[in-house]
This record gives structure tokens, sequence and C-alpha cells, in this order.
């Protein structure tokens, strides 16, 4: 199949769907202005910038190429831990020398975590809107535009999702589409809860008819998404189950992988490696967080598991008749952390064997329960246990990535690395491959590669034709 890389933009106007978008259905008329987005983050906050942009392209905007000549220029931050949030600050202070006559703008997490005292800090600044208030965004735009000042969207207290009626998509190949924002989770490290707000999963035909238009303008791969993707419940009168959403997203003609993240392994039911089991289409992937591997430190941080629930969930995984790939979030050096809790962390990546790890530094969030902990543990302590998780994590991956030199994957192919001159492609287990080819075009097809060398980040291979 031949493939162009022109659908960036995907018009998804459906009847009744956009009910909250205040913007016209029709196509947008230039009105002059283009805006920029620069975003830091999750694949939730990258999805986020896509329906932002959404709406600005709605509103008769064009993308501008770079941040000089916007006439908007939106900054979507992140809060997760403290050295995302520092950034801000400094950024936002760079683009004061060029905001004169300009619409300067803070959305994200940082903005619903900091609201007005962003104003003080960066007078320039003249929108601050947190992501449970982007359906608000076309009436906060319009006032912006007749002159307004100070235009803030710090409502969490909301049961609604933020749907817009153009999607502009920076991924020609994998599609996000989110099914449930927000969380109610109370993970007492945690700042999601205070920024994104409470859980509200999207109706499935919602879900269902953005998958079929994303089949129609060329995707074959979609990412759901969510911060508790399997939290999902179908607020519609269909009330479809996670698993069942699953399997109609599957279903769709022209759609031959989906993925989802992340999910919590509290709502991790056996139904779902079923499903992945029986229908070739799910991704042979699951991105399972444990954050711990004490069931102490668990405890500590609200996780609602033990270790050997988490076990549990993960001998269902390797019962599979499918090869179901593992990764994971790890977080060291939480308050109280002994070297007897880390040291269960690190034999937890033995007893799982882990195909990823994501490991993070504990960082004290404001709001959050964790923050006011005694026994906090020094920041070199925390950066020792980082780099001992890291070592035994590599050693495992060295050990998985030579077992599978010999062994054939289908990848689709979404990277050219001319100066190599190889490409690189992903397998359904999210393995990534970089491989020689006599062909040429390659960038967005199903190719087969076999792999030939392994190190423990990476794998290189060639075409099999
Ligand atoms: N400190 C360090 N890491 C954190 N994460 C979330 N909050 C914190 C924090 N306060 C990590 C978790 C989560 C990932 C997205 O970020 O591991 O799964
Ligand atoms: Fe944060 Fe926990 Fe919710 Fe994940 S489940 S977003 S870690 S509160």
């Amino acid at each position: 199949m031949s493939k162009t890389f022109d659908i960036g933009i995907s018009a998804l106007a459906g009847p009744g769907e956009f009910a909250q978008a205040n913007v016209d259905s029709a196509p947008p008329l230039s009105n002059g202005k283009s805006f920029f987005i620069e975003t830091f983050g999750c694949q939730m906050n990258v999805h986020d910038a896509e329906k932002v942009a959404g709406v600005f392209l709605a509103r008769g905007y064009r993308a501008a190429q770079s941040i000089a000549e916007a006439d908007v220029m939106l900054y979507n931050t992140c809060s997760i831990r403290e050295k995302a949030a520092q950034k801000v600050f400094s950024r936002l202070g760079a683009w004061r020398g060029i905001a004169d006559g300009k619409i300067i703008g803070v959305i994200g997490c940082l903005a619903q975590q900091e609201g007005e005292d962003i104003f003080e800090r960066a007078p320039w600044v003249s929108l601050v809107c947190g992501s449970a208030s982007y359906r608000k965004l076309p009436q906060m735009v319009a006032e912006l535009e007749a002159g307004g000042r100070r235009l803030m969207g710090l409502d969490l207290d909301t049961d609604e999702t933020f749907e817009t009626e153009i999607t502009r998509r920076d991924n020609p190949l994998r599609a996000y589409v989110t099914i449930i924002e927000g969380c109610d989770y109370s993970c007492s490290y945690c700042v999601v809860p205070h920024t994104r707000g409470p859980e509200r999963s999207r109706p499935s035909d919602a879900v269902l008819s953005e998958a079929r238009r994303l089949a129609d303008a060329g995707y074959t791969e979609i990412q759901l998404l969510g911060q508790t993707v399997n939290s999902y419940r179908d607020p519609s009168a269909r009330t479809l189950s996670f698993v069942e959403l699953l399997r109609e997203v599957a279903s769709v003609a022209g759609i031959r992988r989906v993925r989802f993240t992340t999910s919590h392994p509290n709502d991790f039911h056996r139904e779902i490696v079923d499903a992945i089991d029986a229908t070739p289409v799910l991704c042979d992937h699951i991105h399972l967080p444990v954050q711990s591997g004490s069931t102490r430190v668990l405890g500590a941080m609200r996780r609602t598991y033990t270790r050997e629930e988490y076990l549990e969930k993960i001998a269902w995984i390797r019962a599979a008749r499918r090869l179901i790939s593992v990764t994971t979030d790890i977080i060291v050096g939480f308050p109280g952390e002994t070297e007897n809790d880390f040291e269960q962390s690190v034999t937890l990546l033995d007893a799982v064997g882990y195909d990823g790890v994501y490991a993070f530094t504990y960082s004290p969030r404001p709001n959050t329960t964790a923050s006011t902990m005694p026994d906090a543990i020094p920041e070199e302590e925390k950066y020792r246990r980082l780099a001992v998780l890291q070592d035994r994590q590599r050693q495992i991956q060295i050990e998985r990535n030579n077992k599978l030199v010999g062994s054939a994957f289908e990848l689709l192919v979404d990277t050219h690395h001319s100066a190599r001159g190889q490409w690189a492609g992903r397998s359904t287990s999210n393995l990534i491959v970089n491989f020689t080819s006599p062909l040429q075009n390659l960038l967005g097809e199903y190719v087969q590669a076999r792999v030939t060398r392994a190190a423990p980040f990476s794998l290189v291979g060639e075409q099999v034709i």
C-alpha cells in the first residue's frame, strides 16, 4: 500500500458529537493570523495540543512555522515532576522579549497548578487554562481577539470531555484517540488528579466514529489514551466495557493496530489479556506502571494493590498464547523507602522480566499528601538507587534482546535515517528495529525485518523480502 503524509489535518465533524465545541463546522477561512504551540509532557499533553490546534484552525488561524512569527503563542505545560515545572518560567522569560502585540497563553498541568500566580510572575501572559477547561477555549479565544486580557480557565469540577471539530494530528502514522480524561485515583505522590480533574469517559459512539474517520483518512494505527485508560466506563446507553470498546475499535475496517495506554493495575482484568490473545489487531504490549516493588511503599503511595497482586496480573499475561511485552514506571526514593524496600523494586524487575522501564526519582509535588511525609530520601541517594535500578534493567534488556537475534517482526516503518542508510519501525509489541533495505520509500509501510544484532536499547536488522 502506498501512503501519503498529507493527512496531518483531519476534519472530525460528526453529527451531534461536538455539541460543546463553539465553532462552525464549515471549512475555516483564513483570518491572516497564526498560532504556535510548544508542548511538554505525556502523550495526553501531545494529543491535547493536537486538539487545541484544531480550535485555532477552526477559527481561521494558520499554524506558524516558528514561535517568532506567531500571533498566538501557547505553552502546553507539564508538572508531574519539579524539573518540568521549573522549565516553564524560564521559557516564559525567554518569550518576554517577543511578547509585544501577541497573545501568550499557558495551558496544561502547570497552568492549572499555578493559576493566577502565572500572571504575577509573567505579566505578559494573557491566557491561563487547565485541560479540564479546554472546552471553553473557543469562547476564550474570541474574548482575547476582542481585546480581553488575563483570561483564566481553571474549572476542575466538570463531567465533560474536550471534543473538537478539527484535530490537527502531528503524527502521520499513529493517531491518538482520547477515551477517558482525568483520574479518580489519589496516589499520594501524584498531581494529576489536581491538574486534570475527575475521571470522565467519552461515549463509545464518539470514540468509534472517530476511529472510522481515522481509518478513512488512511490511518492504520490507533492509540487509545487515558491517564487510567482501562478504568473506561461508557457513559452512553450502550455501556460498553473497556474490553468491549477495545474489540470494537479493533474491528474497524482498515485499522491494523490498536494500542492503549496507560493501564492501572487495579482495573487490569484477565479479560484484557483474553481480548489481546483473541484479537491480532490489539497490540501485544501492555504498559502497566507498578511504581514500587515493595508492598509497604505501595501502601504509602496509595496504589491499591500489593506486590503479590501485581505479580498475579503479570502471571495472566505470561499465560497468554501470544508473547505480550510488558513495560512499567517505577519511582525510586519515595519518602521512607528503606534499602530493603528499594531491593524489592530491583528484584521485581527480574520477577517480571520487563521489556522496558521508565524510572524516576521521587519529586515532591504541591497539594499531594506525600509532599508532607517524613523521612525524605537525600537526592544523591535517590540518584544512586536510580542508577542501580537502571543498570539491572539494562542487563535484563541485553539478555532479552540477544534472544531476539534471528527473529523476524512485522514493522510499521516510521523513520528514515538517511545518513546511516537505515529505516526504523515498530513491531506490534513496540520493539524498535533499525534495518537496512534495498527498497525506497518505506515510510508508512508494513515490512518484515529480521534482527541481526542487539544492543540493550536497540535492535538492528534487515528487511526480509
Ligand atoms: N515524582 C516522580 N515521579 C512521578 N510520577 C508521577 N508523579 C511523580 C512524582 N511526584 C511518575 C509515575 C508515573 C509517571 C507518569 O510519572 O511513575 O507513572
Ligand atoms: Fe497519578 Fe495515580 Fe492517577 Fe496515575 S493513577 S494519574 S499515578 S493519581
